[in-house]
């Protein structure tokens, strides 16, 4: 294995989007950022320097980060952020993971213009298990926001409303065809007839789960969230922000020009965002004005489409990569997840929208609970995080009276290498909706899922315990439910939240604490000399 170095500049940069022109926050002054690429078991040493006036942190979305948790970068939860003009040193070793995974800002909504590529390789000399493509292609789904985003979301927690929906959806940081305007193109994927190409296919976007399809042409999914699938084939990939999907494409058509389609799937209610992002497939010695070969788009409500994707995922579980899903369960925790209404005396309309995890809606701290946690430092949380929802009801039926949710700072605590099952149901309080649920530092067994509420006596009973889609990104879906399992053998303070970050800004977050094992190896490392403090 090897160390690789990287350094990451955090500096402004003008960008020209759909005619305009503004200052973003870049990394490199690149959008994308760099791409990171390695083997497993490499370790990453990344300098990140910050130079704009606002701060910063980096979360490696989907590495494990086994006992290094001082480096995986939600800000006040591992780690303080880098100040202006402050540096710090992640600082990690890829273990058990191949595939695909983003990096990400991970404070405030930098994240939408401070995203990249992490890709993983199989260790020198181990093939695929999947034919070798002949040639590899990164493609980033995201938004762009002709406004200030800080603004934004500074805006929509001043006035309790949800903020504006994005302009546009982004391939590769591309707009697509903007018409009257020449200054920009769309992002082309150029391929050779009879050749196969690998697409690693990542949804950085802030709030939208995706649709991504490209015209004429079927993707053979064989990886997510850098964990091997069994192939299956499907004209259409859906993916929530954080997740990523790698697929094979067989360029087999010839020749032509085929619209690459990014759609959303939204089924809220409150703010509704049709937009397609464009970019176009292309086949060498096609004719400038030849014509697009088009798509039919999925609706944008397409639950049953989404459905039939996340119960095609199945862990590749063969001899070499097996499903190790926890048979017996420690924990058994019920979440309910979604958004619901507080009364706001300086608000617009005197109430603001809250989200929140069994009722209980996260307060971020002002010291790293990572940090409070090590060094034994009290008053910053608590942990009592409720294992049940506080309010039962009908999840998914009419919504209760009471829409309101608590406030805290709370922990669910969790004995090294203690097992978890976990039921994240959605609560529809404000309207049915899908949630994208990301955990930091596990990756989990999707062992089942539902439309409805989740039934604790028959459910259980169809889980799927022998070889679930193993990700770290789940959809919840609308109106419905989702059970994971998990081992909890990563010491440290680990993030959960909804990875729309509009509901991540509400407050549907919380934090697992696992505490050390008796080993020393089952511990949490010393944190790096130059952690920033808050
Ligand atoms: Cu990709 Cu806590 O996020």
């Amino acid at each position: 294995c090897k160390i690789r170095h990287y350094n990451f500049t955090v500096i402004l940069k003008n960008i020209t989007r759909l005619c305009a022109t503004k200052p973003i926050v870049t990394v490199n002054g690149q959008l994308p950022g760099p791409t990171l690429y390695a083997r497993e078991d490499d370790n990453i040493l990344v300098r990140v320097t910050n130079h704009v006036q606002y701060n910063v942190t980096i979360h490696w979305h989907g590495v494990r980060q086994l006992r290094t948790g001082w480096s995986d970068g939600p800000a006040y939860i591992t780690q303080c952020p880098i100040q202006p003009g402050q540096n710090f040193l992640y600082n990690f070793t890829l273990t058990g993971q191949r595939g695909t995974l983003l990096w990400h800002a991970h404070i405030s909504w930098l994240r939408t213009t401070m995203y990249g590529a992490i890709v993983i390789l199989p260790r020198k000399g181990v093939p695929y298990p999947f034919p070798k493509p002949d040639k590899e292609k990164i493609i980033i789904l995201g938004e762009w926001w002709k406004a200030d985003t800080e603004a934004v979301v500074n805006q929509a927690m001043q006035t309790g409303l949800p903020p504006n929906i994005s302009d546009a959806h982004t391939i590769n940081g591309h707009s697509g065809p903007v018409p009257n305007c020449s200054s920009e193109g769309a992002y082309t994927l150029h391929v050779e007839n009879g050749k196969t190409y690998l697409l690693r296919v990542i949804n950085a976007a802030v709030n939208d789960e995706l649709f991504f399809k490209i015209a004429g042409h079927n993707l053979t999914v064989v990886e997510v969230d850098a964990a091997y699938t069994k192939p299956f084939k499907t004209n259409a990939l859906f993916l929530g922000p954080g997740q990523t999907t790698t697929a094979l494409l067989t360029a087999d058509q010839g020749i032509g020009k085929y619209l690459i389609a990014v759609s959303p799937f939204m089924d809220t209610i409150v703010a509704v965002d049709k937009l397609t992002g464009i970019g176009f497939l292309r086949y060498n010695h096609t004719l400038a004005f030849a014509p697009t070969t088009l798509t039919i788009i999925p609706p944008l409500n397409a639950t049953s489409v989404t459905s039939v994707f996340s119960e095609s995922l199945r862990s590749l579980n063969s001899k070499e990569y097996p499903a190790n899903v926890p048979l017996t369960v420690d924990h058994s925790l019920v979440f309910t997840i979604g958004v619901g209404i507080n009364p706001c005396a300086t608000c617009f309309n005197g109430s603001r929208a809250v989200a929140a995890i069994n009722n209980v809606s996260f307060d971020m701290p002002t010291t790293a609970l990572l940090q409070a946690h090590y060094y034994g430092i009290s008053g910053i949380f608590t942990d009592d995080f409720p294992a049940k929802p506080l309010i039962p009801f009908n999840y998914t039926g009419t919504p209760p009276s009471n829409l309101q949710t608590m406030n805290g700072t709370r922990v669910y605590r969790l004995a090294y290498n203690s097992t978890v099952q976990l039921v994240i149901q959605g609560n529809s309080i404000l309207a049915p909706e899908s949630h994208p649920t990301h955990q930091h530092g596990f990756n989990f067994f999707a062992v089942g899922r539902g439309l409805g509420n989740f039934d604790p006596g028959k459910d259980p009973q169809k889980f799927n315990l022998v070889d679930p889609v193993e990700r770290n990104t789940v959809s919840v879906p609308t109106a419905g439910w989702t059970a994971i399992r998990f081992r909890a053998d990563n010491p440290g303070v680990w993030f959960f939240h909804c990875h729309l970050e509009v509901h991540t800004t509400w407050g549907l977050k919380m934090a697992f604490l696992v505490d050390n094992g008796k080993d020393p190896n089952e511990s949490i490392l010393p944190p790096p000399s130059d952690l920033p403090q808050c």
